[in-house]
This record gives structure tokens, sequence and C-alpha cells, in this order.
């Protein structure tokens, strides 16, 4: 299949990138970085999470951050809500999209949110409901899509049930998410074929940690699957605190360079991406583990 000419790319750092992190990130730098992401041109940035401060302490100034960016026209704000409380929050903070959080792995979803999938799923109608009638967007992410840090081996059809579960709640878009990295080109192409079978491809999107070094061979396998959006995170930050042995995303720097490489078109303005993950990482006091970045920023210094 032909290569899109043009690729979405959500910008999931401020969210996904920061929610392990264990020393509390000030307020002032998240709300710094949502700013510098949505200046630079990503069209929907992951700005936060209306989670429990209990179970993921670092984003519990959420709505904080929320109130305090500088909301770009046209740019799409995105917030994870599990439950009818989270959604609260984020109607209250104006988000423009929400995200529902699932997986394809029933021991994931339990660790992860504490309920069986059908559980979840019962859960998630409500928000979706009302974020519907609020007329807010509403993205659909389904963890472990690839394989499970708890149970192993995720089937195919298991992806493909949650995203028709979703697809009957009618939600604007289906993340496929291989939360801890482990998958490879075949697999992504497998179940990326699955998806594509019962939902357009232009509603789903490919968010992958790069834990085992794929990431970057997993989104051109996506792509040449259809697939037009992507998700990434400056400088590689990210994890899920309830994935065993995840690491970050895929770093936004890598995955520009290689879209350019392929005269796909983002939008986004790669130098002051590199500007923003030198600046994060100097921030979390070490080196970023883009390699697209890191290699610019030497070449900058040089
Ligand atoms: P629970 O303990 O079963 O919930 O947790 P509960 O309804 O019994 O509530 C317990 C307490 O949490 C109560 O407070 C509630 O008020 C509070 P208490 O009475 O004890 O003081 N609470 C909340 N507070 C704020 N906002 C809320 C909220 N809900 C309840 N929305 C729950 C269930 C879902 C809340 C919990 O498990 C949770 O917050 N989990 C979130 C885990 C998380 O954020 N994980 C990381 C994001 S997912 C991810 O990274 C994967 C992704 O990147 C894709 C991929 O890579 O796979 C998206
Ligand atoms: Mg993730």
């Amino acid at each position: 299949m032909a290569l899109p000419s043009r690729v979405k790319i959500v910008e999931v750092s401020p969210r996904d990138g920061l929610q392990n992190e264990k020393e509390f990130v000030p307020t002032d730098i998240k709300v710094e970085l949502v700013n510098r992401l949505a200046a630079a041109g990503f069209p929907n940035v992951e700005a936060a999470s209306f989670v429990s401060p209990k179970w993921v302490p670092q984003m519990a100034d959420g709505a904080e951050v929320m109130a305090r960016i500088d909301r770009r026209p046209g740019t799409i704000y995105s917030v994870l809500t599990p439950n009818m409380k989270g959604f609260e929050g984020a109607l209250t903070a104006g988000a423009d999209e929400i995200v529902i959080f699932g997986a394809a792995s029933e021991a994931f979803s339990q660790k992860n949110i504490n309920c069986s999938i059908a559980e979840s799923i019962a859960r998630f109608e409500p928000v979706v409901q009302a974020a519907r009638a609020a007329g807010i967007r509403v993205r659909g992410s389904i963890s472990c899509a690839l394989g499970c840090p708890y149970q192993g081996e995720v089937p195919v059809e298991a992806v493909v049930d949650v995203a028709q579960r979703y697809l009957a709640m009618q939600v604007d878009e289906i993340d496929v998410a291989d939360t801890i990295g482990v998958g490879t080109p075949k697999r992504v192409r497998e179940v990326m074929t699955a998806v594509t079978r019962v939902a357009d491809p232009a509603r789903i999107s490919g968010h992958f940690h790069d834990t085992y070094g794929q990431a970057l061979a997993n989104i051109l396998a996506a792509l040449e699957t259809g697939i037009s959006i992507f998700h990434t995170s400056v400088a590689g930050l990210g994890g899920c605190p309830y994935a065993k042995g995840a690491t970050g995303n895929v770093a936004t720097e890598d995955v520009l360079y290689m879209l350019r490489g392929l005269d796909i078109d983002t939008g986004v303005d790669f130098d002051a991406v590199v500007d923003i993950g030198q600046w994060m990482s100097a921030h979390l006091n070490r080196k970023g583990s883009s390699r697209a970045g890191n290699a610019i920023a030497a070449k900058r210094a040089a």
C-alpha cells in the first residue's frame, strides 16, 4: 500500500511521558511543555490525566495544567478519563478530547484500572455518552494490543473485540497501543490489518513504546497498512507505572526525522522539537533517549 503523504502526530509527553517520573515535575514545567509542543505545530497534545492521584501522583495537577496552558486555536488538548469522576474533571477543564483507556489483556486491565475488561467497558459507556452530548471528541485506547507484561501473548481477536466495543460506543479514534514495546513489524501488520477490517484506518492510531527498539520499524509497518496517526513523546519519555518493564514512548524527534525522509508531512517544526527535547531532558537531569534529537544537538554544539 502507498504510504500517506501526511501523518497526524499526537504528542503524548506531558501525559505518558511524565506520568512515570518518580520526582514530581513542577506544574510550571508541565504547562511550558504543553505550550511549547502546541507552538511547534502538533495538532493534538495529550496534556493531562484525570485519574486517581493515589494511583498516579505525578498527574495530580491535571486541572491546574489545563487551567494554565495557553489554548492555541485548532490544537486538540486531550486528557485521560477512566470514569465519570475523571470526565467531570475533563469537562470543567474544557478538554477538547477525552481518552478512555481499556486493555486487550484481562491481567493488565486489573492492574491498571482495577477492573475487568467488561467492567471497564460498562464504566466507559456513560463517559462516552456524556462526552458526545457535550461535543467532546473521544479516543479509545487499547493497551497491551501487542503483548502483556502479565499474561504474555494477546490474541488479535481480543484487540478486535475491544475495538468493536469502542466502535459501538461511537468513539472518534481508536489507539492500538504496544504498552511494553514488545511488538515486531509482522505482528503489527497482523493486528493493524485485523483492526482495519472493522474500523476505518483514518480513525486508528499507533501508540508504540520503544522498550525493545522496535517502535520505528513498527510505525513503518503500520504506515504500510494504511495507518496515518501516531503517538510520540519528546526525548522518548514515557512509561506506564502499572506496566512492569515498560520504558518510554517512541521519541518524537526520531519519528519526525524518519517521516521527513519518507517525504511525509506532519506540519511540525522539527528544530523546535529538538529544542524541546533537550530542554526537557536538562530539566529531568538526564540525557534524552532520542537518537535523532541527540545527534542534531551534538551537531549544533560542534
Ligand atoms: P479504584 O480504586 O478501583 O477506584 O481505582 P474507586 O472508584 O474505588 O475510587 C478510589 C479512590 O480514587 C476514591 O478516593 C475516588 O474518589 C478516587 P478516596 O475516596 O479513596 O479518597 N478516584 C478518582 N480521583 C480522581 N480522579 C478520578 C478518580 N476516580 C476515582 N478519575 C481508577 C480505579 C480507574 C480510578 C484507578 O485505577 C486509576 O486512577 N487508574 C489510572 C491508572 C493510570 O492512569 N495508568 C496510566 C495511564 S494508562 C497508560 O499509560 C496506557 C496508555 O499510554 C496506552 C498504552 O501505552 O498502553 C494510554
Ligand atoms: Mg502508553
